[in-house]
């Protein structure tokens, strides 16, 4: 992160030589609707002293089927909201804008921007080499995700850039988001949905599923049950928002822009473009905990 020095919670720190931020700013974390949760709280538990802002894009949910140009708009309204409310670093806690809009976000903003898909093909690399040698067959990682992560080849050259060993298999998923944003977790119909989904990966010989879209974990023990059922033994469900924390807290080390661990524990506020009420009531679910109160907002044009 250049330019960027001290380390003194509080502190002033030059950001790239352009704009100061402070260490005690929140981070700007965003997502189309409630998935982004999950990081959250994954964020939460490992940077328990840490403020955030959250922002929902609930009036445009769903990303995942809509084009890459399309999302390129829209994450840049999302990180224009939170940079507007001084957040000190961008979480892009969606897999779909990790996937198609990562570059562009980085070029054209002046801070440091996470995103989901390399911490995830990190974490699916390491559990799929421990499946491996647990059962001493190298297979497939198999990855599901929206329609725009999976053309966008995204997973496929992150594994590629960490290990040639594993072909990663990846198979869109449409409906899974509308399922947990209506929080239909359980039952016939996710079961159905999340089988047709699964077999062919699993026929494709995966020994690792990547949940690569940040509502799946909801649907995680689903998915768990499903792919065993289908491949006759456990394939273990690689989900990537610890691993994206890890990656946070390791950013905010690299940039000292870490809030002070002894301060009070962080804040956590709730932003959606659309449907507050509604966002609350499920938020708990993602969130592990009662959720803070949420506040609607628009977006700028554009
Ligand atoms: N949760 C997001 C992702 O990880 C977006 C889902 C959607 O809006 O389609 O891709």
């Amino acid at each position: 992160m250049d330019g960027l020095v001290a380390s003194v919670s509080g502190s002033t720190l030059p950001h790239r030589g352009q704009h100061a931020v402070s260490s005690s700013a929140p981070l700007g974390v965003f997502d189309s609707g409630l998935g982004g949760l999950t990081v959250v709280r994954a964020l939460r538990e490992a940077l328990a002293f840490e403020n955030i802002v959250y922002l929902g894009d609930t009036a445009r949910v769903p990303y995942g089927t809509r084009s890459a140009e399309t999302v390129i708009r829209y994450a840049r309204g999302c990180a224009r909201v939170l940079i507007e409310r001084s957040v000190k670093a961008l979480v892009v806690a969606c897999n779909t804008v990790s996937a198609v809009a990562l570059d562009v976000l980085r070029a054209e903003f002046d801070l440091p921007i996470v995103g989901v898909v390399e911490p995830g093909a990190f974490a699916a690399v390491a559990a799929a080499e421990a499946a491996g040698l647990a059962c001493g067959v190298m297979s497939n990682v198999g990855v599901l995700g929206t329609p725009g992560t999976i053309a966008s080849l995204s997973y496929p050259r992150a594994v590629a850039r960490l290990t040639t060993r594993f072909e990663v298999i990846g198979r869109a998923a449409p409906l899974l988001v509308p399922l947990v944003e209506e929080g239909w977790l359980d039952g016939d119909v996710p079961t159905l949905a999340v089988r047709r989904y699964l077999e062919p990966l699993i026929q494709a010989n995966v020994g690792v599923i990547v949940l690569g879209c940040t509502h799946y974990p909801l649907l995680k023990s689903t998915i768990a049950r499903v792919a065993a059922e289908l491949a006759g033994r456990d394939v273990p469900i690689v989900d990537s928002a610890v691993a994206t924390a890890q990656e946070v807290v390791r950013m905010m080390a690299d940039g000292r822009i870490a809030r002070n661990p002894a301060d009070a524990v962080g804040e956590l506020r709730l932003l959606v473009t659309d449907l507050p009420e509604s966002f609350h009531a499920s938020a708990r679910r993602f969130l592990g905990q009662q959720a803070p109160a949420v506040t609607a907002i628009d977006l700028p044009p554009g």
